[in-house]
């Protein structure tokens, strides 16, 4: 348990797409809700050194300065490493030198920030807003006090999105010069403003497109395409991330956060009124032997270094083929490679990684 994720549900914007477990930033309710999140960590955290702490959301970076001094007090609680990951997760528009200041202050030492895309009709369909700008300073800001492990987030494949556009957006993010750029296909969920309007998926065929574009143009650019998702400047890979997909246990506390301990995979409840009583859990699941090693192969195949083969024998105390005997055909069908011990999916078919995992187990 060297991983504390915190959930901070509160945004100042509720956005077209968005599915996430959040409400609008009320200042009555934040109050009664750190008193609980300091509760739950209270009666749950067993006092581990860590490695890495994350502060997501909902958007973190609305809080009011009194929350957020609030907040960072609370997270007192917990025992870092001296090199622990800390990030919080903002919105630019909310960073401004006080900020700066408090996140200084309190050993942030990773930002992780919601850009999306600079295109007018994508920020349109989002609700969103982003200006080059504006963004370039706060990330001039951000650096001149020392963080620059920065990670963007950007969204593609939304509706009426042609090629050209996600293009520009590529070469705006790199302008930027992050140390870590996160992509999302566009995903339409249930009861969001997006599926209400009976938004409708780009063709399959210039997801991929699109997906091979970001591969390639950041690959170019000097970025680690460590999982099927997410890019790195080398050194830069999100070690919070790593950790869930390596099967590593962590803590997950606030609304709607989820958390695996001692075996268990536990879901919060995403209920205000229901966690404002102290009530947090909603589910907890003990993992059996075999659900261990089907999520040791789910996840760590997201990974483009794969699952390392003697570490889930030395894990498991059984070989990972003898387990998934379907792995022998998918390695000779190229499906699979082995490499240096290290199994994994090839970097032109991480896109097919679903049909292949469902194949496989
Ligand atoms: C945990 S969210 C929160 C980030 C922060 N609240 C914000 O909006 O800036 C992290 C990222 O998930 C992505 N995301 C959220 N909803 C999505 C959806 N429906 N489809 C694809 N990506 C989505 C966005 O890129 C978002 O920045
Ligand atoms: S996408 Fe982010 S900012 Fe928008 S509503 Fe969801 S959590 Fe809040």
């Amino acid at each position: 348990m060297h991983s504390v994720y915190i959930h901070i549900p509160f945004c100042s914007h509720i956005c077209s797409y968005c599915d996430f477990t959040k409400l609008l930033h009320l200042e009555p309710f934040v109050e009664e809700y750190l008193e609980n999140l300091q509760k739950e960590i209270l009666e749950n955290y067993d006092g581990e050194r860590l490695k890495t702490l994350y502060i997501g959301g909902g958007t973190p970076s609305c809080l009011t300065r009194k929350e957020r001094i609030k907040l960072f007090q609370i997270l007192e609680n917990f025992i870092r490493e001296p090199d622990c990951e800390y990030t919080i997760e903002c919105n630019p528009k909310d960073i401004t030198e006080d900020f700066l200041d408090d996140i200084v202050e309190a050993g942030v030492n990773r930002v992780s920030i919601g850009i999306e895309s600079f295109d007018e009709d994508n920020l349109k369909v989002l609700e969103r807003k982003a200006d080059f700008k504006d963004i370039e300073n706060k990330l001039e800001m951000l650096r001149m006090r020392g963080i620059d492990n920065i990670n963007l987030d950007l969204m593609y494949a939304l509706p009426n999105e042609k090629l050209n556009v996600l293009k520009n957006d590529l070469k705006k993010f790199l302008k930027l010069k992050p140390a870590h750029i996160s992509t999302y296909s566009l995903m339409i969920e249930d009861h969001t403003k997006l599926a209400n309007q009976n938004t409708e998926y780009i063709s399959s065929e210039l997801d991929a497109k699109m997906f091979e574009t970001i591969t390639s143009k950041l690959k170019k650019s000097g970025y680690v395409h460590y999982e099927v998702s997410n890019f790195a400047l080398p050194g830069f890979e999100s070690k919070h991330n790593l950790n869930y997909w390596n099967n590593g246990e962590y803590y997950g506390f606030g609304l709607g956060a989820s958390g695996f301990k001692a075996g268990f995979r536990y879901t919060n409840t995403a209920n205000l009124r229901e966690y404002n009583q102290g009530n947090y859990r909603k589910e907890n699941q003990m993992m059996s032997y075999k659900d261990m090693m089907d999520n040791e192969l789910m996840l760590g195949l997201r990974k483009l270094k794969g699952i390392n083969v003697d570490e889930f024998y030395e894990k498991y105390g059984e070989n990972i083929q003898d387990v998934f005997p379907k792995i022998d055909e998918y390695l000779k069908n190229g499906n699979l490679i082995y490499k240096k011990g290290y199994l994994s999916i090839p970097e032109d078919k991480i896109y097919v990684m679903n049909e292949i995992l469902v194949n496989i187990m």
